[in-house]
């Protein structure tokens, strides 16, 4: 399977041979008897920077379903009210995988999040587990964009425009409205979904750091045309205003052959990722690992930051080098993809998460804190096995009801820090 690179690039591709016309859109009897539809990302007016839009050359076009009736679920919403947000800090085990047949829609698990779709602001955060493939069924989120983290299982990405695989360590993200089908290559399937409902991820400006560096726009990949001439007694699942909706559709809605534009899904290997960090003292701030970034209204501040804590050689000399004891405006979702996270000697496992919402103070644990203060630092560090990322939000990242209700939630997170020391001797240099 090969992919078209570059990130948010005008691509045109077609499955068949002389589809996609030539120097228009939508003439009057598209090529082997398709239809021409267009999907807009933005605001036809958003400036072209800014804008995304695809022209997608179809067998049918996406209006043809049967009416939506409402879906029930018990774990997926986005009703980010119905437990106070508190300002301890949470720290989660990973949810177990399902016993019962689950496919990536049934298990779904809204964990936290803020803002909502109605205000095309903030994020809807939650866990998938699976042991087995949408069969018969098609998903869309008309809410936001979905960044797909998987920690256990690959996945296939069966959509409109293409199909991705993903693996742990790479992530994907399907633009809002695509269609899709979320295929398992492994027996179980385990990760983290981000629900933007802000403006669409893109690439952080780089300012002094350069043209080059952290996620270089070549290594985003989108695929190739593909599609799917099925029909049969089928599902379409829209995600609308938080809750899901059902309709029946006697055909495969993965039935564009050929499309032209720049609002497509894409993966990332955030293996790619070109740290950049301290040679001389003490740390940057953590921006400078962040993957993509959802901006909001205020310029600098955030819808969204997807940032990740990948590999990489810490040499700061005078310098403490696990992240720092910190308070932040900003609330930080935490996940764990593999290895162990620098900050944390235990608890913090792969497939868990972690929440430190605003101003609320957390760091090194005790035990990170006593070792990193009397290391060897003539020598670096080399931090290798590990991937850790976080959903940085300007908003207060509120969890679920569900989610504290959790058994996997550590009620004992505050004691990591209540065996830091007090070391203050004003006697001493
Ligand atoms: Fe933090």
């Amino acid at each position: 399977m090969n992919y078209q690179s570059g990130f948010g690039n005008e691509f045109a591709t077609e499955a068949l041979p002389g589809t996609l016309p030539e120097g228009q859109n939508s003439p009057q009897r598209v090529a082997h008897g398709l239809y021409a539809e267009q999907l807009s990302g933005t605001a036809f007016t958003a400036p072209r920077h800014g804008n995304r839009r695809s022209w997608l050359y179809r067998i049918r076009p996406a209006a043809v379903h049967e009416p939506f009736a409402p879906l029930p679920h018990a774990t997926l919403h986005n009703r980010f009210d119905e437990a106070p947000a508190t300002p301890n800090q949470l720290r989660w085990n990973p949810l177990p995988m399902p016993e019962a047949p689950t496919d990536f829609i049934d298990g779904l698990v809204t964990l936290a999040g803020n803002g909502g779709a109605d205000e095309q602001a903030g994020v809807g955060i939650h866990i998938y587990t699976a042991n087995r493939s949408m069969q018969g069924r098609f998903f869309y989120s008309a809410d936001g964009e979905l960044m797909i983290v998987p920690q256990l299982g690959k996945l296939r990405l069966a959509t409109e425009l293409g199909v991705i695989d993903i693996e742990p360590q790479e992530i994907a993200v399907i633009p809002r409205g695509v269609r899709f089908r979320v295929e398992l290559l492994d027996a179980e399937a385990r990760g983290y979904v981000c629900e933007n409902f802000g403006a669409f991820l893109r690439l952080p400006d780089l300012g002094p750091i350069g043209s080059n560096g952290l996620a270089n726009s070549r290594d985003f990949l989108t695929p190739h045309a593909a599609y799917e001439d099925v029909d049969g007694d089928f599902e379409l699942v829209a995600k609308f205003q938080g809750a899901l909706w059902s309709a029946k559709i006697d055909h495969s809605p993965l039935d564009v052959v050929a499309w032209h534009g720049n609002y497509a899904p894409y993966k990332y290997d955030l293996r790619r990722f070109n740290a950049i960090g301290s040679i001389s003292f003490d740390h940057p701030d953590p921006s400078i690992f962040t993957v993509l970034t959802s901006p909001s209204d205020t310029v600098g501040t955030a819808n969204m930051d997807f940032a990740i804590f990948p590999p990489r050689w810490l040499v700061a000399q005078h310098t403490f080098r696990p992240p720092w004891f910190h308070r932040n405006v900003a609330s930080e979702f935490m996940g764990l993809i593999a290895g162990v996270y620098d900050a944390k000697a235990e608890g913090f496992v792969p497939g868990g998460t972690s929440l430190h919402n605003c101003m609320s103070g957390h760091g090194p644990d005790a035990a990170t804190f006593e070792k990193a203060s009397s290391a060897d630092l003539s020598k670096p560090n080399v931090i290798e096995g590990t991937m850790a990322f976080m959903f940085e939000t300007r908003k207060v990242i509120r969890p679920t009801r569900q989610a504290l209700d959790l058994p996997q939630l550590q009620g004992n997170y505050y004691e990591c820090w209540q065996g830091i020391a007090k070391h203050f001797d004003p006697s001493k240099a």
